[in-house]
């Protein structure tokens, strides 16, 4: 299927789940089946072409599904195909440090906006992201704290709102490749997950 029919087809769903960076397709692959697929449309968007394989080949086995797809594109082009408000869900596991570290800010803060723009006023973006320790030596408690407390101001400044935050952690079902290995090295990688939304007075989310 085209990038085009995909993005299309999508738009006549109910609910639309957007995952930027998708890599070998693992997480939405597992969390298919707790949607009705008539009703909900999850989209994989992963640039690199090995793992867009990868990730065509695992639904084409495990989901057999029309409404789950992926695409091999720069996430930036397939959200502008999408009008503001219309997005329920964006998840983001791992993204690559162009996207997430405190030196490329400058860079990332305007696609943040964009995504936080393509939300419908009751969405959510999931962020799960993760700091490492420049020496590879144990995160303090200290240095997490003030990585947190950064990561918090700047997606607050933004315009999200924080409705949950998990320390060292991921929501129920999130699996990734990449969350496989960092979890084998819990002091040098600290973890965080952030679920926030659009509107404050949001507060039922459910995968
Ligand atoms: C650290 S990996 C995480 C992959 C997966 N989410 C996981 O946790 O296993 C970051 C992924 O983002 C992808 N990526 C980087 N820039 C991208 C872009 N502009 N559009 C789509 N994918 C991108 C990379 O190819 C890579 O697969």
């Amino acid at each position: 299927m085209s990038k085009d029919t995909i993005v299309n087809s999508c738009k006549s769903y109910k609910k639309i789940i957007i995952e930027i960076g998708s890599g070998d397709g693992r997480l939405l692959s597992n969390i298919a089946n707790l949607y009705d697929r008539n009703q909900a449309f999850l989209l994989g968007v992963e640039i690199d072409n090995a793992q867009y394989i990868d990730s065509c080949n695992r639904i084409k086995e495990e989901v057999k599904s029309k409404n789950i797809q992926f695409i091999n594109e720069p996430f930036e082009n397939i959200l502008a195909n999408f009008e503001d408000n219309s997005i329920d869900t964006v998840i983001s596991v791992l993204p690559h440090p162009k996207y997430i570290d405190r030196t490329n800010q400058d860079v990332w803060i305007p696609i943040y906006k964009n995504i936080l723009d393509k939300l419908k006023e009751y969405g959510y973006f999931l962020l799960v992201t993760e700091l490492i320790d420049e020496l590879l030596q144990p995160v303090s408690k200290i240095d997490y704290n003030l990585w947190k407390n950064w990561l918090l101001e700047t997606f607050s400044t933004i315009g999200f709102k924080i409705f949950k935050v998990i320390d060292d952690d991921v929501p129920l079902y999130i699996t990734s490749h990449y969350l496989d290995k960092f979890r084998n090295d819990p002091e040098r990688i600290k973890i965080i997950s952030l679920l926030m939304t659009k509107n404050k007075n949001n507060n039922n989310f459910s995968l």
